[in-house]
């Protein structure tokens, strides 16, 4: 039997800021954001609300549609590059609030590419027969670290948090490859010191190549064709690298994963996000088969092939 995602959630914060917003802030435009990123809007999380709080919402939804209790966990992986304090980690925050005795925890920083490393790796125990269930959440505050007043960051990024259960599914649905990849060479493109610091083109060509060439690369080690993918779920940080990704399996615009114009780029949120807004509104059913792909700092990457379903 493969690991499989038995249930999902997440948390978006209530508060709105429009590219108008922005526009009152910073020298931009609703335009300008809107033709190179596709963000409309974004949710940002107020003063009292840290990222373990996102955290912890997102979970307990995901442990609801899993249908299992918190005491069933074995482990809890939190990706995340904004956590409320670099000890303890947001995993065993969460940990304590769900009342998960029984889980281990650890968060892990891999970017926005965080979630495709917490699925891979709860899979792994998963599969080895080690925990029946690992909770995995990706989940950012990035307005934290984000400097308002540079207008090449600060139109781009989101608050927010996803999460979902890894365990065991039925027939031969679950996880059918991944990828998971890095490139230290190119860590200087997209840093946090005091805030976040990024040379966008880099990103840019690098995004657009990594995400297609690892989307192919799942589909294959599915033993699948290309045409065999139902629907794709990009990391969602910029319409235009989303839609590349999109071309290169070949897939009509309807069969791809868009919330970037919600919520902006959440980085290790925002697959998961995107994902809880498919299955609501019933764009992902059970036995499609799903591509997802991100991609961030690091530079980091990791993919998915599931067939959907428990
Ligand atoms: N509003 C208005 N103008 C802006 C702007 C903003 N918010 N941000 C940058 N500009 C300006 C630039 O200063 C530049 O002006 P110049 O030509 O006078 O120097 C101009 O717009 C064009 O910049 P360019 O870099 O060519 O734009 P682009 O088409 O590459 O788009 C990004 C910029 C940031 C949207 C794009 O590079 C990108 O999305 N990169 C990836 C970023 C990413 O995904 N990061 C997260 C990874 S997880």
């Amino acid at each position: 039997m493969r690991a499989g995602l038995l249930g999902m959630g997440k948390y978006n914060p209530p508060q709105v800021v429009t590219n108008q917003d922005l526009e009152k802030r910073i020298d931009t435009s609703d335009e300008w954001i809107r033709s190179r990123t596709g963000i409309e809007e974004r949710r940002i999380a107020d003063d009292q609300t840290n990222t373990s709080d996102m955290a912890f919402e997102a979970a307990k939804q995901a442990l609801e549609s899993a249908e299992i209790s918190a005491d069933q966990i074995g482990l809890i992986l939190v990706a995340t590059v904004t956590p409320d304090h670099s000890f303890p980690s947001v995993s065993t925050m969460i940990q304590e609030r769900l009342g998960a005795k029984n889980a281990a925890a650890m968060d892990i920083s891999a970017a926005c590419a965080g979630f495709m490393y917490g699925v891979v790796t709860a899979k792994q125990f998963v599969e080895s027969n080690t925990y029946d269930y690992v909770l995995v959440v990706g989940v950012e505050k990035l307005s934290k670290i984000t400097d308002w007043e540079d207008r090449n960051t600060a139109v781009l990024f989101g608050d927010g948090a996803g999460a979902t259960v890894v365990g065991k599914v039925s027939g031969d649905r679950g996880i059918l490859s991944f990828e998971l990849g890095a490139d230290g060479g190119g860590g200087k493109y997209l840093m946090h010191n005091k805030f976040i610091e990024m040379n966008g083109r880099e990103v840019f060509k690098f995004a657009v190549r990594q995400m297609g060439e690892s989307a192919l690369a799942v589909t294959e080690k599915a033993g699948l064709a290309k045409e065999d993918v139902d629907f794709l779920i990009p990391h969602q940080a910029n319409i235009r690298i989303m839609e590349a990704a999109r071309e290169r399996l070949g897939l009509p615009v309807e069969k791809m994963s868009k919330s970037v114009h919600k919520y902006g780029n959440t980085s290790a949120a925002s697959i998961p996000i995107s994902l809880v807004d498919d299955l609501a509104e019933g764009r992902v059913k059970d036995d499609d088969v799903i591509v997802m792909v991100g991609f961030g700092s690091g530079l980091t990457w990791g993919a998915l092939c599931i067939k959907w379903g428990k």
